[in-house]
């Protein structure tokens, strides 16, 4: 068993890193239980803080909590098969994200609007961990659809959908949902860092 979930993980770090890294991972069985709001703005304030080019903070996050009327439009937006999964979490999230910024008094397009936007969805989910929640993200959604539901306006990106939850025990998954509900692994970092240019054989 991992110390850093409930579960067995593959997840052994080959340098020293902060254990919030490896807790953060995408169950899909999920307790049904619902999220406070306050407990989602404290991802979202975890989010706030993120980086951005220019300080431009790109992102919008729009949520729908269960047991509220937005709850099914939101996951009526999502493909079966995460449907299938989300309906048991306690929040439905969209990332958008805006592709200008200002600056000055000019408005210009960003070059990392998305990135920044990703940097803000890490943050949310890292926060969501730390207040035993999980976030797993889903680009499985009706993109077309989202747009005029969501009223997401011109020049404005649909990053992703998000669902925050609580996960269910190892203890009270069947033997089936085990083999299924554990974190993954990772390519060694020397796979992907390298010092100075790409090597040739890249
Ligand atoms: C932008 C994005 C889109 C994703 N889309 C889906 C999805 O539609 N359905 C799903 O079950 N998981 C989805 N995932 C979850 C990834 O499969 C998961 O993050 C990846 O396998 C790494 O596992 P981990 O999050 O447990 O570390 C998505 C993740 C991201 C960041």
């Amino acid at each position: 068993m991992s110390a850093e979930t409930d579960r067995p993980s593959p997840r052994t770090p080959d340098h020293a890193i902060d254990p919030l890294f490896l807790e953060r991972w995408s169950p899909r069985a999920f307790t049904g239980e619902a999220v406070p709001e306050a407990d989602l703005k404290r991802m979202f304030e975890a989010a706030r803080w993120s980086p951005s080019s220019y300080n431009s903070q790109p992102w919008r996050f729009l949520y729908a909590l269960r047991d509220t009327p937005d709850w099914s439009v939101f996951l009526d937006l999502l493909v079966p098969g995460n449907r299938k999964w989300a309906v048991d979490t306690g929040a439905l999230v969209f990332l958008v994200s805006n592709s200008r910024m200002k600056v000055g008094d000019d408005l210009k397009p960003s070059a990392s609007h998305s990135l920044d936007a990703g940097a803000a969805s890490l943050a949310f989910a890292l926060q969501a961990n730390r207040l035993g929640w999980h976030v797993h993200g889903m680009g499985g959604f009706d993109r077309e659809r989202a747009v005029p539901t969501l009223n997401v306006p011109e020049h404005h990106r649909i990053e992703a959908a998000y669902a925050v939850g609580r996960a269910v025990p190892w203890a009270e998954l069947t033997e089936e949902q085990r083999a299924k509900e554990q974190p993954n692994a990772r390519r060694p970092i020397t796979d992907f860092v390298h010092a100075g240019g790409f090597p040739k054989d890249a």
